[in-house]
């Protein structure tokens, strides 16, 4: 039985997320730039985001895990988990706001998510999949040691443009994987 968990990295706080963090999730949430190749409403509204928590907060921890990911005592993004019971795997998306991309913010709170979700679910695999344009996401997944499984053609429709799809990209790493990664962080660090 998985109870809600707070993580901490060197800079941030993941925790679960509260009906108070409605305000700082429609901050980042309603830039068009944020959202450009995730499938959420646009233009996205407060009700949205009001949506958003209220599922989180009520969220089920022993398949869907989420993370708020705080900076500073600010909600500047999140994580999900979907846990494949059955099947020993999950699946993992992030978001971080805007004002805070390329400080390896994702990779920091990925790789704390990575690791409790190895070991409270003893899962096999981790995978995460994103639009194949979506370079920032992909080289997230690549500097967290995930590896390209391959490309899903035409897979979704493009949540910014109509009538197009876009091809997504799948990384996923392997428990035993995840253990030599960890293996090297930890010698890199010390
Ligand atoms: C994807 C996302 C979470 C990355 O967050 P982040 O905190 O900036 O990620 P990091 O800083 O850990 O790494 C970003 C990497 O992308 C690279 N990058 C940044 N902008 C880029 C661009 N325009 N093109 C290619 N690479 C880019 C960075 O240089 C960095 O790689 P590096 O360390 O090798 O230089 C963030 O962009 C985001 O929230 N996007 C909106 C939501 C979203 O699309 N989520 C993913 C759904 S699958």
């Amino acid at each position: 039985m998985t109870k809600p968990t707070t993580l901490r990295t060197d800079r941030l706080v993941l925790r679960p997320y509260r009906l108070s963090d409605v305000v700082e999730v429609y901050g980042y949430a309603q830039d068009p730039e944020w959202g450009r190749y995730l499938p959420i409403p646009k233009p996205y509204e407060l009700r949205h985001a009001e949506e958003f928590v209220a599922r989180s907060v009520l969220t089920e921890w022993n398949t869907r895990p989420v993370f708020a990911v705080c900076s500073g005592g600010s909600v500047i993004g999140g994580i999900n988990v979907r846990v494949d019971a059955r099947s020993s795997t999950a699946e993992m998306g992030y978001g971080i706001a805007r004002e805070h991309w390329g400080k390896g913010l994702a990779r920091e709170a990925a790789r704390a998510v990575i690791e409790w979700a190895f070991s409270e679910f003893a899962l096999a695999k981790i995978s995460a999949r994103a639009d194949l344009s979506n370079t920032q996401s992909w080289r997230v997944m690549e500097k967290l040691g995930m590896r390209r499984e391959g490309i899903l053609r035409s897979e979704l429709p493009n949540p910014s443009v109509p009538d197009s799809r876009v091809d997504m990209v799948v990384y996923a790493i392997l428990r035993e994987e995840w253990l030599w990664w960890a293996t090297e962080w930890a010698d890199a660090r010390s």
